[in-house]
């Protein structure tokens, strides 16, 4: 049987450190939503994994992303969001345009050799799926439809169309677990069976029915409703199935089957420890309130189930009682692809 990655790569802090830098530093992570930016003169901030990042719509109505660090002594230039012309550093005042440009900086004519024109904000990248807002911390880094694969076009196969979804809600939680434990939660349901009785009455979870497939750096799982439904959720609408998606390295997109509906955030490491994680949930715009309190409910009972098992994972492998684990070959072959993927980037 397959091998898990070294237990100690989920507890050492020189680990994690290289994560940031190899893995973190250049990937595409999903912000918020559109909503978040509505008319020129507003900005939003966020992070792409830990680095904070303020995203601007200037007057010229394009979206641009920044390191929200102040280029003067490094306070945040921006906190929340806001409609504002500009970026006050609250520390010393410097004035940064939304497009980044430094326009004022007090007592800097008394500087011999001070030109603005130094100064800007350090530029990240932001672009768009839909109304999905997604953040890279690099300046130049490949095309967000690049890093996306496949996951846009099997959302659409579904018939499920992502521009015409409205935010509804964002769940935020921290777990006591490495984010890699997270992760491959998420990307098996070899325990849906055991731990999610709800889950298993909805979905055909079985290893024959519950498809896995992979694509790039795109993991995607998809369950049939079961035959003869028995679950308390309303599942008839246009979605006949559910899709749960996993791009590398720490994105999950949920589509339950009903009535249309996604959720989507990433998983992001605090500390070797320590993962946040936050859920921003959409809907159809005709989608009732009684079948969204449904769903909410069910993805609740869920979450709470996850976080007794990633919890205790977390612990067993940080107890250093074992030095790895093992994989199931077919079941579990998303979180094989998963640690691959994690492998190499690490080795690079
Ligand atoms: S740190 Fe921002 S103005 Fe000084
Ligand atoms: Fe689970």
């Amino acid at each position: 049987m397959e091998k898990t990655l070294p237990y100690s790569w989920y507890v050492d802090p020189a680990i994690l450190e290289r994560e940031q830098r190899r893995i973190f530093a250049g990937a595409w992570q999903y912000a918020g939503h559109l909503g978040m930016l509505p008319e020129p003169g507003t900005f939003v901030t966020c992070t792409a994994g830990s680095m904070p990042i303020v995203v601007t719509r200037a007057r010229d109505d394009q979206l641009r992303a920044f390191l929200n660090v102040c280029r003067h002594r490094g306070f945040p230039v921006a906190e929340g969001s806001g409609r504002r012309e500009t970026l006050q550093c609250p520390y010393h005042a410097w004035t940064y345009g939304l497009d980044g440009r430094l326009r004022a900086a007090p007592r800097s004519d008394e500087e011999p050799d001070f030109d603005v024109g130094d100064f800007g904000l350090r530029p990240a990248s932001v672009d768009t799926w839909g109304p999905f807002v997604f953040v890279n911390a690099a300046a130049d880094p490949e095309p967000l439809a690049e890093a996306l694969g496949s996951m846009p076009a099997q959302v659409e196969e579904l018939g499920l169309d992502v521009d015409s979804l409205v935010f509804y809600s964002r769940w935020e939680t921290e777990l006591e677990a490495n984010w890699k434990v997270v992760c491959e939660n998420f990307l098996e349901c070899y325990h849906c069976q055991v731990a999610h009785p709800q889950l298993a009455e909805m979905l055909d979870v079985s290893v024959d029915a519950y498809a896995l497939s992979t694509d790039g750096r795109l993991s995607s799982q998809r369950g049939p409703v079961r035959d003869g439904g028995g679950t308390r959720m309303h599942l008839d609408g246009e979605l006949s199935r559910s899709q749960f998606h996993f791009l590398w390295p720490n994105l999950g997109v949920n589509i339950f089957p009903g009535r249309p509906n996604l959720s989507i955030g990433p998983m992001i490491p605090r500390s070797p420890s320590r993962t946040y994680r936050f859920l921003d949930y959409f809907f159809g715009a005709d989608v009732g309130q009684e079948w969204i309190d449904e769903l909410l409910a069910f993805d609740d009972q869920v979450g709470r189930e996850d976080r007794g098992l990633v919890e205790g994972v977390h612990r067993g492998i940080a107890s250093g009682a074992l030095e790895h684990g093992f994989l199931m070959g077919r079941s579990e072959r998303l979180i094989g692809h998963f640690q691959q993927l994690t492998r190499d980037a690490l080795a690079e």
